[in-house]
């Protein structure tokens, strides 16, 4: 079976925050944080852009209950030139780490028809500058197989493979081998110089 459909859980490790990549955004895009009425966008975008799970309601408040005034500091909204909200992402806690100082990427999507556009880049790097200002040290993410452009963004943007069992190994190599395939991996030099990219402070918001 293919990596996609068999879309096999992934997590990745950004052992520090130091050369967060700075992104600029295309002219006229604008980043900001949650603000009221938000949760309709993120069901939007969300539920155009995510192939797996189902997006009602019910997922946003399970995973952000409705503390807003806590929400307006870490989850981050990318408007277009109209001021159309295009994508978000959440720059979350990573609960199974009781010392606080993994933080975690959580929820990054881009509508489907402004994805290639180099908009999740920009978006990544605001996600991981608010979890360094919120204190964290390194960050998280967990993806899957099914979702090559993410993994190779945050491979881009100084995520490691979390690799803990020869099972984990396995499908990591299939994963590269997947993106070699499509020429759309940078070589481990480029991927180098691009966690020595300087950071960005206050990431322009
Ligand atoms: C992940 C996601 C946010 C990326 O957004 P995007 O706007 O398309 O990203 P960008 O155009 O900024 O591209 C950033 C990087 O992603 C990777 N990428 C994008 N499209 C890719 C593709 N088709 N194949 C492989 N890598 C790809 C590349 O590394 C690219 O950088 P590069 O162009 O310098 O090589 C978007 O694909 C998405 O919303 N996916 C659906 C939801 C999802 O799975 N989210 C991740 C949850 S963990």
């Amino acid at each position: 079976m293919d990596l996609f459909r068999q879309n096999l859980r992934l997590e990745m490790v950004r052992p520090d925050f130091r050369g967060i990549p700075e992104c600029p955004l295309p002219p006229g895009f604008s980043l900001r944080w949650f603000q009221s009425g938000d949760a309709a966008h993120w069901l939007r975008i969300h539920h155009d852009a995510e192939p797996f799970h189902e997006i009602t309601p019910e997922v946003f408040n399970r995973e952000f209950g409705c503390d807003f005034e806590r929400l307006s500091h870490c989850q981050c909204y990318l408007q277009d030139v109209a001021g159309r909200v295009v994508g978000t992402g959440t720059a979350w806690p990573a609960g199974q780490c009781p010392d606080g100082s993994w933080g975690r990427v959580f929820w990054l999507a881009i509508l489907r028809s402004y994805q290639g556009k180099g908009l999740g880049k920009p978006l990544l790097s605001a996600v991981c500058n608010r979890l360094q200002e919120q204190g964290h040290q390194r960050a998280l993410v967990f993806t899957s197989t099914g979702r090559l452009p993410a993994v190779n963004l945050y491979l881009n943007h100084g995520f490691q493979p979390q690799i803990k069992t020869e099972s984990d190994r396995a499908v990591w190599d299939r994963v590269f081998a997947a993106l070699r395939e499509s020429g759309r991996l940078r070589e481990p030099a480029a991927l180098l110089d691009a966690c020595r990219e300087p950071t960005r402070a206050g990431a322009g918001m």
